[in-house]
């Protein structure tokens, strides 16, 4: 049985990370999505509430589990029988940041492989934080997300505008 983690923000999931995990799940027996709750940053979304609009978001792929996590993410990998992890890459500016993480944690738990998967191109500019100063002035987010999770996105930004 093979099983892969694909963490992240998730702040909130985007049609990008929906295309890394419907392209990815097909490859592994079982892929848990691990939302890290980071308390240095300041996500427009709680871990709690990121989960369950990743849940919903995931319904339909049946090999899909969706965690929160806290901590390092081999960490994370290994608590869940994990043997790889699973990570997008959408353009060459990803790649110093993704390189670094895949080396640290190879350092840190050699027996778990980074896997890249490449995001398709229609969405390589794509990323949670573009849609949400998108969001933040007012324009359209039909092109980056689901419309429950667009939803969510409008709802959250003017009740804490
Ligand atoms: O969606 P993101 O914000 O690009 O995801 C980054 C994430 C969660 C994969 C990364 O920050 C992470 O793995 N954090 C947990 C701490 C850790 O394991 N760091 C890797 C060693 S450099």
């Amino acid at each position: 049985m093979v099983v892969a983690v694909y963490p992240g923000s998730f702040d909130p999931v985007t049609f990008g990370h929906l295309d890394v995990i419907k392209r990815s799940s097909s490859s592994f027996d079982r892929l848990i999505l691990g939302v890290l709750h980071n308390s240095a940053k300041s996500p427009l979304f709680s871990v709690e509430e990121r989960v369950n609009i990743l849940k919903k978001a995931t319904d339909g792929i049946h090999n899909v589990i969706v965690k929160p996590f806290e901590g390092l993410s081999v960490d994370f990998a290994r608590e869940n029988g994990a043997q790889v992890i699973v990570r997008g890459l959408r353009a060459v500016t990803d790649f110093e940041y993704e390189l670094q993480m895949a080396q640290t944690n190879r350092v840190l738990a050699p027996d778990i492989e980074t896997m890249f998967m490449t995001t398709s191109l229609e969405y390589a500019y794509l990323s949670s934080t573009i849609m949400k100063e998108v969001a933040r002035f007012g324009g359209d987010l039909s092109r980056f997300a689901p419309p429950e999770i667009i939803s969510e996105v409008m709802r959250k930004i003017h009740t804490s505008a």
